[in-house]
C-alpha cells in the first residue's frame, strides 16, 4: 500500500479524521484534495481533542508532510486561524511538514457574503450550506474568474482579478440580491497581508506527491465530506460542490489514478446528513433521537443537530462501486449499544421492484421505500474490545452483513473516539 485514500461512505461525519490520523502512523504525506473549511474532522489523542477543518489530519504527528491539494478551496484567513489554533493546542506547524497548493482556488469575503444570500434567495428551497463560501467559490472557478494561490503571490495581478471580480460581484450582490456592496481597498489590503503570510508555504503540490510516491513514501488522501455530497454521484442539488469520490484525488492532487493502490470507504454503523435534502432511512422519532444524543451529533463546523438513521446497505454498495472501495473501516458501532433491535437497509422498494442502487432523481429516491433486516442487538462492553474475537456476536453478525451486501472486507473497527479504540482486522 504506497497510495490510498480515505474516503466518507456516506453523508459525511463518519469519522474520516479519527481514521486518516490513526492511518496516518504509517504514512510520510497526507493530503486533502477537495473541499475546504466546510469539513470538520475531529481526532482524539490521549485527552485532547483537535478540530481541524482544512488542515490535514497527519499534522498532529509533526513528522508528516500535510498538503492542501488544488482541488481545495483555501479561505487564507481560515488557514491562519486553525494554524495559531493548533499551535496554541502545542502543535508544530510550518512550512517544513505543511504546504498549499499554488493552484488551489482562495475563498474572498464575496464568497461568504454570496453564500449567504443566495441560501436566502432560495427559501425553502435552500441547502442549508456551512456559509463557508465553498459553491460560490468553485463556482467561479468553473466560470473562470476564480482567483488562486498563484494569483495573491502577484501583487498587480492579484489588484486587476480583485477589481474585476468586485465590481462584478457589488453589481449582483446589490442588484439582484439585495445585499450590501464591499469594498474593494479593505480586502485588497487585508489579502495582501495574508498573502505574504501565506507565500513560504506556497508549492507546486503535484511534484511533491509525485515524487514522494516514486521514492517509494507512503501517501494518504484525506476526503471531506462524503460520497452521497459529490457534485456528480451525490443527491444532487443536496451536495457540495467537489467531487467527494475518489476520483477526486487525480484532479485535485494531480496524481494519475496508476499511482493510487487502495481506497478506504469510511461508514458510520448507522447513518447521518446535516443540512437539507433526502434521507430514506432518517429517523424521525425517539431513536433517532437516541442515536443523536448517544453519538453526539452535533456539527463540528455549524453546531447543527445532525439528523439520525438506521444503516443503508444501498448506500454503501453504491459507494463500494462509484469509489472502487477496496475495504472499510466502520465507526461508532459503540454508539448503537443499548438498542435492543437495530435495523439495517437492504434495498428500496421501488416501482413494484427492489433495487439495490442509489437512483439520481430525486422524485424518484421520494418514491422509493427502503427494506429493512432487523438485527438483535448488544451492549456497552463493545467499546472494550481491542480484538475481533472480543466483539459481541450480535455485532459480529450485523458486520458480517455489511460486508455480504457490499462484498467489501472490512478492515478497520472503531468502537469509540480515541487513536486505542480502534482495531484493524483485514487487509487495509
Ligand atoms: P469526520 O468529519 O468524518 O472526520 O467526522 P466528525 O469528526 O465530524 O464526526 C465524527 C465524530 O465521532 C467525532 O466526534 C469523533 O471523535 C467521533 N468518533 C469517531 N469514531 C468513533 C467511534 O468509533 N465511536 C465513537 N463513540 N465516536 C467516534
Ligand atoms: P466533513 O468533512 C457533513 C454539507 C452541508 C450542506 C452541504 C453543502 O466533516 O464530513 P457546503 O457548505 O459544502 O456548500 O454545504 O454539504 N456538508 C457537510 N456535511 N460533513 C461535512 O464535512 C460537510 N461539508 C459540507 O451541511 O448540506
Ligand atoms: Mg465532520
Amino acid at each position: 500500500m504506497s497510495s490510498f485514500i480515505v474516503l466518507g461512505a456516506q453523508w459525511g461525519d463518519e469519522g474520516k479524521g479519527k481514521m486518516t490520523d490513526f492511518l496516518a502512523e504509517g504514512a510520510d504525506v497526507v493530503v486533502r484534495f477537495q473541499g475546504g473549511n466546510n469539513a470538520g474532522h475531529t481526532v482524539e489523542v490521549g485527552d485532547k481533542q483537535y478540530k481541524l477543518h482544512l488542515i490535514p489530519s497527519g499534522i498532529l504527528y509533526g513528522n508528516k508532510l500535510n498538503v492542501i491539494g488544488n482541488g481545495v478551496v483555501l479561505d487564507p484567513k481560515a488557514f491562519f486561524d486553525e494554524l495559531d489554533y493548533l499551535e496554541g493546542l502545542g502543535v508544530t506547524v510550518s512550512p517544513e511538514n505543511l504546504i498549499v497548493s499554488d493552484r488551489a482556488q482562495v475563498i474572498m469575503p464575496y464568497h461568504k457574503v454570496l453564500d449567504a444570500l443566495k441560501e436566502r434567495a432560495r427559501g425553502k428551497n435552500d441547502i442549508g450550506t456551512t456559509g463557508k463560501g465553498i459553491g460560490p467559490c468553485y463556482t467561479d472557478k468553473v466560470e473562470r474568474s476564480g482567483i488562486r494561490v498563484c494569483d495573491l503571490m502577484h501583487k498587480e495581478v492579484f489588484k486587476e482579478k480583485l477589481q474585476a471580480n468586485i465590481e462584478a460581484k457589488n453589481e449582483y450582490i446589490t442588484k439582484v440580491l439585495g445585499g450590501d456592496a464591499l469594498d474593494f481597498d479593505s480586502i485588497y489590503e487585508e489579502y495582501n497581508r495574508l498573502a505574504e503570510r501565506l507565500r513560504p508555504y506556497v508549492e507546486d503540490i503535484s511534484v511533491k506527491v509525485y515524487d514522494a510516491i516514486k521514492a517509494g513514501k507512503k501517501v494518504l488522501f484525506e476526503g471531506a465530506q462524503g460520497m452521497l455530497l459529490d457534485i456528480d454521484y451525490g443527491t444532487y442539488p443536496y451536495v457540495t460542490s467537489s467531487n467527494t469520490i475518489a476520483g477526486g484525488v487525480c484532479t485535485g492532487a494531480g496524481i494519475g489514478p496508476t499511482l493510487i493502490s487502495s481506497a478506504i470507504g469510511i461508514a458510520k454503523a448507522y447513518t447521518t446528513r446535516v443540512g437539507k435534502g433526502p434521507f430514506p432511512t432518517e429517523l424521525n422519532d425517539e431513536t433517532g433521537e437516541w442515536i443523536r444524543t448517544k453519538g453526539h451529533e452535533y456539527g463540528v463546523t455549524t453546531g447543527r443537530a445532525r439528523r439520525c438513521g438506521w444503516l443503508d446497505l444501498v448506500i454503501l454498495k453504491t459507494t463500494a462501486r462509484v469509489c472502487g472501495l477496496t475495504s472499510f473501516a466502520v465507526t461508532k458501532i459503540d454508539t448503537l449499544a443499548g438498542l435492543e433491535k437495530i435495523k439495517v437497509c437492504v434495498g428500496y422498494k421501488f416501482n413494484g421492484k427492489v433495487v439495490d442502487y442509489f437512483p439520481a432523481s430525486l422524485e424518484d429516491l421520494a418514491a422509493c421505500e427502503p427494506v429493512y433486516e432487523e438485527f438483535d442487538g448488544w451492549d456497552d462492553s463493545v467499546a472494550d474490545a481491542r480484538s475481533y474475537e472480543e466483539l459481541p456476536e450480535n455485532a459480529k453478525l450485523y458486520l458480517k452483513r455489511i460486508e455480504e451486501f457490499t462484498g467489501v472486507k472490512i478492515a478497520i473497527i472503531s468502537v469509540g473516539p480515541r487513536r486505542d479504540q480502534t482495531m484493524v482486522v483485514g487487509d487495509i
